[in-house]
């Protein structure tokens, strides 16, 4: 390839000062990192500017295996759940053992096999990843209630840590060593919270096209791109100068829902097994070994994130997730896997009505955690 030497010089001349306007961002504002614009200002000129994570490679590491911390035990486990099938895609849950009501709402919904193979004609796995029950007193009486529930569903799988924000990373860990050992064959891995709604027939059909055409190095979500780490002590998701001294993190999906496609997966618990894995911010520490292999996420306009998405059959149409539904869960599903969403929205006359409700929906001033504008044009 032709590459013109005046054209290298100005990239690497324009390269050197926005190094040095970082620096000097660093140096000048480091005091004053309470200010969360600042540190929105610093790791977005890191991110936009320089945006190399090697030191994730190189401050990370560990030394050897020896530095790997104990692996825990799994308490309930299904190995046999994906053997001798064709496994579309693998749908972890993340749960705690407390929210029963929760689970049941989703086998009920999105997450029930039999209606993806009945009417979907897709094989789909759910397993629920829950660690020990935080409830110290009531602890066995709890997990004598999860026994009887597995043997009902059979689809929990639990390992022997406390199930609390501060282990989410031990939950990540847990559910790549599963892939890796019980499903590496499965085309697609999808990690979800259990407050989520997914529009599975939406996410079926397109899983099938990609998987159609082979798709690989697929990390597909709502990508949080040059964030900030959370210097502010009374914030759930502070974390201290020791554990990530540096001022953006590499670019990751949020954790309510993302999906991979199965190399990923491997790569990624590769790189799980090379880094010290104290950052508790999983979806975090998931871009951290993505990062560390390569491997970059792209943005899906209707994965929702932290949003929920407004109620309208035009909007059901191409939803994929939306976060924050646990009571109205039943509702939603039955209204927005109505065939007739699909009717109504098609031919040129629905498509027009359903793009002027879209951008009337989606494209408001004030700013809504939901679908970008985006999103409604597309
Ligand atoms: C990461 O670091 C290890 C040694 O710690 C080194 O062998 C490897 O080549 C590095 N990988 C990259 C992509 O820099
Ligand atoms: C994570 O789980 C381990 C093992 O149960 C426990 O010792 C530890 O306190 C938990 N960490 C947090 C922050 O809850
Ligand atoms: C899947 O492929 C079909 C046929 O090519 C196309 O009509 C449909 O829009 C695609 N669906 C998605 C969700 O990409
Ligand atoms: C991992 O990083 C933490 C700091 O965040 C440090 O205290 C710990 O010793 C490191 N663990 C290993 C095994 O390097
Ligand atoms: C579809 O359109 C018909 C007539 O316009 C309407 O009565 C019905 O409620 C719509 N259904 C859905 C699910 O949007």
């Amino acid at each position: 390839m032709y590459v013109n030497p005046r054209r290298l010089r100005k990239c690497q001349f324009v390269q050197l000062l926005a190094t040095c306007f970082v620096l000097c961002l660093m140096i000048f504002w480091g005091p004053l990192d309470d200010s969360t614009i600042v540190s929105h200002m610093k790791s977005y000129s890191y991110r936009y500017l320089i945006n190399s994570y090697s030191f994730v490679n190189e401050s990370l590491s560990l030394r050897d295996n020896l530095d790997r911390v104990a692996g825990y035990q799994y308490l309930i486990n299904h190995r046999e759940k994906c053997q001798r099938q064709d496994v579309l895609l693998l749908l972890f849950v993340k749960s705690s053992p407390e929210n029963r009501h929760r689970r049941d709402a989703i086998r009920q919904t999105w997450g029930n096999e039999q209606y993806v193979h009945h009417y979907l004609k897709a094989n789909i796995k759910t397993l629920f990843v829950l660690g020990q029950p935080r409830d110290l007193t009531q602890r066995d009486q709890i997990q004598k209630r999860l026994q009887m529930e597995d043997k009902m569903y059979g689809d929990l799988i639990q390992q022997d840590f406390l199930d609390t924000f501060y282990n989410l990373t031990h939950k990540l860990l847990m559910q790549f060593s599963w892939v890796n050992n019980f499903c590496s064959h499965a085309k697609f891995v999808m990690s979800a919270d259990d407050d989520i709604f997914i529009h599975m027939p939406n996410l079926v059909e397109y899983l099938q096209n990609l998987s159609q055409i082979g798709v690989q190095n697929l990390w597909v979500g709502r990508v949080h791109c040059g964030s900030a780490p959370v210097r502010d002590k009374k914030s759930k998701y502070y974390v201290p100068y020791e554990m990530y001294p540096w001022p953006a993190y590499p670019d990751y999906t949020a954790g309510a829902a993302y999906v991979i496609s199965s190399d990923v997966a491997a790569k990624v618990h590769a790189a799980s097994q090379t880094l010290n894995s104290s950052l508790y911010i999983d979806d975090v520490f998931m871009g951290l070994c993505a990062n560390k292999m390569g491997i970059v996420p792209q943005n899906h306009l209707f994965f929702s994130g932290e949003g929920k998405a407004p109620y309208h059959p035009c909007i059901y149409n191409k939803m994929m997730t939306s976060h924050g539904h646990v009571k109205d869960l039943h509702d939603l599903w039955k209204q927005a896997t109505d065939p007739k969403v699909k009717k109504n929205s098609s031919g040129l006359w629905g498509r027009i009505y359903c793009k002027i409700v879209n951008i009337m929906l989606l494209c408001r001033l004030h700013y809504q955690n939901t679908y970008p504008c985006l999103a409604a044009l597309s």
